[in-house]
């Protein structure tokens, strides 16, 4: 699994600063005020610092920026990062800074001389989220990249800082290394696999095999999964960090390792992204790695239902029938609508089971998302105002883009059947609501729930502020910051 850089914090030493090997960086606000640390590059590069904030180009700078010296006399160094950032830097603009150091790095070690600033912590952070690359199926040797320092005023106050923002890393990598693996070598058995290897974090991991989900009723989920060699699972991830009594907050994954479309398969166009369907599933994940590495103090479960989507003789068909967990009859219009299909089970076995405070599902449901929203912003559904607002929030401050869309009677009746209680698929207009319509089907009355279509966010095929471009760990920082504000306190 690809590990976050290790960021090393220390008490500020000017008298290291000239020797320093690699890329140095400094912090300067919009004045142009130079800190303890960027006087010293200053004074050893002869001005040169002074110089450049002096310059109409520095006036330019907006936060977050960074214009590099390059091979600056004076010092061992072979580069000066220059970055403009105000003390008063919101966190985004702080990891902001700390990402577009990460994309300079190369090779080099870095020295961060962050001072006083009290946003040290956050750049540390971005610097980590941002220096991510999945090279697991590359050949060549790797780039390995230097050390990275930050030299603060307060090392233990900011190491202190950053400690819960490395387990949100290490969530978001997992996350990441997921969603890029291919489905050949995540297939249902391996990412069970890894899941069960996150006991060793004190989660409480338990794999329900095809005999034991036929026993319980799961038969929606099976029907998607019939056609493929690989067989369907239901994974239960528990972190109990809460008060015995307390009911836990469940988060539910679609984890369709290949979506093909089934029989009604999908163009060859492009279907090599639906190595990415189990998205949902690989946040769901992600989020539980980082709560029992912070040792967070709130019960969640995480339960995610993992299929592969293939056509084949056993494969479902358009126009069968099934009888979902809970009961209802569905209608499969379409065997490439198999999310909802999916989820309906999963949804409902994780209420019946755990009696939970509320439920968040997540899923690359959708491409109806991507025309709605594109690649900003996940599409949020609820039929809970006031927790909806708690995730809205929760998204806001870490800046995962997130966005409210309705639900009502007059999309419900759209995927009524002719033959069967519900059909799993209405057709081209309000795709993705219509889809958010069936999963609440299967959400037991007062249960607060929001569904998360992630199908536009979970991947980019551009880089984002904070990841490289492919899987970016969409909500991995939202839901673990709901947990601590709304589960914690
Ligand atoms: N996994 C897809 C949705 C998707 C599309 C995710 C693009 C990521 C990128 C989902 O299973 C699907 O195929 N949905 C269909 C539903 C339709 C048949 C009702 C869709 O969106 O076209
Ligand atoms: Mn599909
Ligand atoms: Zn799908």
């Amino acid at each position: 699994m690809s590990t976050p850089v290790a960021i090393a914090f220390a008490e500020t030493d000017l008298e290291a600063v000239a020797g320093a090997a690699g890329r140095i960086a400094v912090l300067v606000d919009a004045e142009g005020k130079l800190d303890p640390g960027a006087r010293r590059v200053n004074r050893l590069t002869k001005g040169a610092l002074a110089r450049f904030t002096d310059s109409e180009a520095f006036a330019g700078m907006k936060p977050a920026e960074i214009v590099t010296l390059a091979w600056p006399a004076g010092l061992a160094a072979e580069a000066v990062d220059v970055v403009r950032l105000d003390r008063k830097a919101s966190q985004a603009d702080a990891r902001r800074a700390g990402a577009e150091l990460a994309k300079r790095q190369g090779k080099a070690d870095v020295l961060l001389l962050a001072g006083s600033h009290p946003r040290a912590a956050d750049i540390a952070f971005g610097f980590a989220l941002r220096a991510y690359s999945f090279d697991a199926h590359r050949t060549a040797e790797p780039v390995v990249p230097g050390a990275v320092k930050v030299m603060v005023a307060k090392p233990e106050e900011t190491a202190a800082a950053a400690g819960p923002m490395a387990a949100l890393a290490e969530g978001v990598f997992f996350t990441r290394d997921l969603v890029n693996e291919p489905a050949n070598v995540l297939t249902t058995d391996d990412f069970a696999g890894r899941l069960a290897a996150m006991q060793e974090l004190g989660l409480d991991v338990e794999i329900i095999e095809e005999d034991e989900l036929k026993a319980l009723g799961l038969r929606a989920l099976l029907a998607v999964g019939q056609g493929s060699e690989s067989p369907s699972k239901v994974v239960v991830m528990r972190w109990n960090g809460g008060a015995a009594d307390q009911a836990p907050l469940a988060l539910v994954g679609k984890g369709v390792v290949f979506d093909t479309g089934g029989i009604s398969i999908k163009p060859a166009q492009g279907m090599e992204e639906m190595t990415m369907d189990m998205g949902g599933a690989a946040v769901v994940a992600g989020v539980m790695r980082t709560l029992a590495l912070r040792k967070a103090k709130a019960n969640v479960v995480g339960v995610v239902g993992l299929v592969e989507n293939m056509p084949d003789g056993r494969a479902q068909r358009p126009g069968d029938i099934v009888r979902s967990m809970k009961g209802d009859t569905i209608e499969v219009i379409n065997t490439d609508a198999e999310g909802r299909l999916v989820l309906a089970d999963v949804l409902w076995y994780t209420q019946d089971r755990f009696k939970p405070a509320g439920v968040i599902d997540l899923a690359t449901l959708t491409g109806a998302i991507i025309v709605a929203l594109g690649t900003a912003n996940a599409g949020v559904y609820s039929n809970d105002d006031g927790f909806c607002a708690d995730f809205l929030k929760a998204a806001a401050a870490e800046g995962e883009g997130a966005w409210r869309m309705p639900l009502g009677e007059s999309y419900d009746k759209l995927i009524k059947s002719r033959l069967a209680d519900i059909k799993n698929s209405a057709g081209r207009s309000a795709g993705s609501i219509t889809a958010a319509q069936f999963l609440q089907r299967f959400v037991a009355a007062g249960t607060p729930w929001i569904h998360l279509d992630i199908a536009g966010v979970a991947m980019v095929q551009e880089e984002t502020a904070l990841a490289p471009k492919g899987a970016t760990g969409w909500g991995v920082l939202a839901l673990d910051r709901l947990v601590a504000d709304r589960f914690e306190k």
